[in-house]
C-alpha cells in the first residue's frame, strides 16, 4: 500500500473519480516522455502555490487600487510577481502578471495598441506564427484587420522584405513577431526598423522561448519591442498563464486592457505560482538549464538530419525541431499516434507550404524543455532521435516502449 493510498487525500476522501483521473494523469506523464515543444514540468512548488487557499480570493483591479476588500496579500503577491519578473528580463519597465493565457495576453496588448477594427501584421499559422496574431478562426483575425507574412519557402525562414513589403502595403499599426514552431534565432531590431518605417508599434510574443531568454542563452526582444507577450509555462517553466511586459508610454493601456478590458478577478493562485517559478528562473541553475535545453535540441537535430530526416530550417537556434515529413510517405497525425503508442507525447504541426490540413499536417514539432526538465542529456537525446527516426520510417511502435520506459525510470519527473 502506498502513501497515497493509506492517507487519502481530501480529494481522494470527496471526489474519487477526479482524484482517479488525475491521478491517471501523474502515471501518464510519469511514464511517458514529454516532446511536446509548449510543455514543460514545473516545480512542487509552483503547483503548491498554485493549489493554495488564495484562490478564493477576488481582487480586481492592481495592487494598492483593488475593487474588493482584503486585497492586502494578493498586493504584495502580486507586487512580488511583478519585481521578480523585471529583474528576470532586466530593461522591461513594466510587468503585468494578470493574463490568464498567452491568448489573453495577445488580445488584451493588441486592443491596446491597435483598437478594435485597427490593422495588425503577424506570421501565418502555417509559417509557424500562433493563432493569436490575426488568424481568421482567432478573434483577433475577426476584429482586426489583419495581413499576415509567411516564410521563405526554400529556406523555412522569415524573409524580412516580405514582412516589410506586407507593412507598407497594409499600413499596420501593431507589426507582431514571435510564433509557435519557429526554431530560429529572431533579428527583432530588423522588425522594429520595420515597424517604424510604417509607424507601427512592435509586439514580441515570446512564448516559447521566453525561459532561453530570461537565462540570456538566445536573443531577447527585450528593450527593442514595445511591447513583449509570453506564456509562463512553456520553457519558463511555470504555471499555465500568461504575462506582458510593456514599455513606459504604453504600460497605462495595456494594464487597463487587461483589466477591466479583458478580464475580471485576476487568478491571484497563478500570479503567486508565476513568482515561485521567477525565483527559480534567477536563480544560477536555471541557466544551466536553459543551455542544456538549447545544447539538446542542437543535437535532437543533428542526429535526425544525419539518418536522413528533413527539419525546417534544416536546424534550430531554440528548443525546437521541427520534421518535415513530405519526402517520406507519412504524415503527422499517423506519427503522433504512433508515438504515443511508444510513450512519446509529440504533436503533429503544419510545416511552411503545407498541403495537408491542421488535423493531419506534413510535420512534427518536437522540443526539449520537459525531457531537459527530468534531466535528459546528449545520450539520451540521441537515444529519443533514434526511436523517432524509426516510428517515421514505419517500424512497430511496441518495439521501442522498452527504451522510453527505461528512459523514463531512470529520469523520474521532479
Ligand atoms: C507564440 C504563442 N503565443 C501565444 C500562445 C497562446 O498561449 P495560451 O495557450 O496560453 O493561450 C501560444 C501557445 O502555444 C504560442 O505558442
Amino acid at each position: 500500500m502506498n502513501h497515497a493510498e493509506s492517507h487519502p487525500s481530501p480529494l481522494q476522501h470527496q471526489d474519487p473519480e477526479v482524484a482517479s483521473l488525475l491521478l491517471r494523469e501523474d502515471r501518464r506523464q510519469a511514464e511517458s516522455l514529454t516532446l511536446i515543444a509548449s510543455e514543460n514540468h514545473c516545480s512542487a512548488a509552483v503547483r503548491t502555490a498554485s493549489a493554495s487557499r488564495i484562490t478564493d480570493k477576488y481582487a480586481e483591479g492592481y495592487p494598492g487600487t483593488r475593487y474588493y476588500g482584503g486585497c492586502e496579500v494578493a498586493d504584495a503577491v502580486e507586487d512580488l510577481a511583478r519585481q521578480r519578473a523585471m529583474r528576470l528580463f532586466a530593461g522591461a519597465e513594466d510587468a503585468n502578471v494578470q493574463p490568464h493565457s498567452g491568448t489573453t495576453a495577445n488580445l488584451s496588448a493588441l486592443l491596446a495598441l491597435a483598437g478594435p477594427g485597427g490593422r495588425i501584421v503577424g506570421m501565418m499559422l502555417k509559417a509557424g506564427g500562433h493563432l493569436s496574431h490575426g488568424h481568421d478562426r482567432s478573434h483577433t483575425g475577426m476584429v482586426f484587420q489583419a495581413r499576415q507574412y509567411g516564410v521563405d519557402q526554400t529556406t523555412g525562414r522569415i524573409d524580412l522584405d516580405e514582412v516589410r513589403k506586407v507593412c507598407k502595403e497594409h499600413q499596420p499599426k501593431v507589426l507582431i513577431a514571435g510564433g509557435s514552431s519557429y526554431c530560429r534565432d529572431i533579428d527583432y531590431a530588423a522588425f522594429a526598423a520595420i515597424a517604424r518605417e510604417v509607424g507601427a508599434l512592435l509586439l514580441a510574443d515570446i512564448a516559447h522561448p521566453a525561459g532561453l531568454m530570461a537565462a540570456g542563452v538566445v536573443p531577447s526582444p527585450i528593450g527593442i519591442a514595445d511591447v513583449v507577450t509570453m506564456t509562463t509555462h512553456k520553457t519558463l517553466r511555470g504555471p499555465r498563464g500568461g504575462m506582458i511586459l510593456a514599455k513606459k508610454d504604453v504600460q497605462k493601456q495595456i494594464n487597463s486592457s487587461v483589466f477591466p478590458g479583458s478580464q475580471g478577478g485576476p487568478l491571484v493562485q497563478q500570479i503567486a505560482a508565476k513568482a515561485v517559478a521567477f525565483g527559480e528562473a534567477l536563480q544560477p541553475q536555471f541557466k544551466t538549464y536553459q543551455q542544456q535545453v538549447k545544447a539538446n535540441a542542437a543535437h535532437l537535430a543533428e542526429r535526425l538530419l544525419a539518418q536522413g530526416l528533413d527539419l525546417v530550417t534544416g536546424g534550430t537556434d531554440n528548443h525546437i525541431v521541427l520534421v518535415d515529413l513530405r519526402k517520406v510517405d507519412v504524415t503527422g497525425a499517423q506519427v503522433e499516434e504512433r508515438a504515443r503508442i511508444a510513450g512519446l507525447s509529440v504533436n503533429k504541426n503544419a510545416v511552411p507550404g503545407d498541403a495537408r490540413p491542421p488535423m493531419v499536417t506534413s510535420g512534427l514539432r518536437l522540443g526539449t524543455a520537459a525531457v531537459t526538465t527530468r534531466g535528459f542529456g546528449k545520450n539520451e537525446v540521441g537515444a529519443i532521435a533514434d526511436v523517432i527516426v524509426g516510428l517515421v520510417r514505419g517500424s512497430d511502435p511496441e518495439r521501442f516502449r522498452s527504451v522510453v520506459q527505461g528512459l523514463c525510470e531512470a529520469f523520474p519527473l521532479p
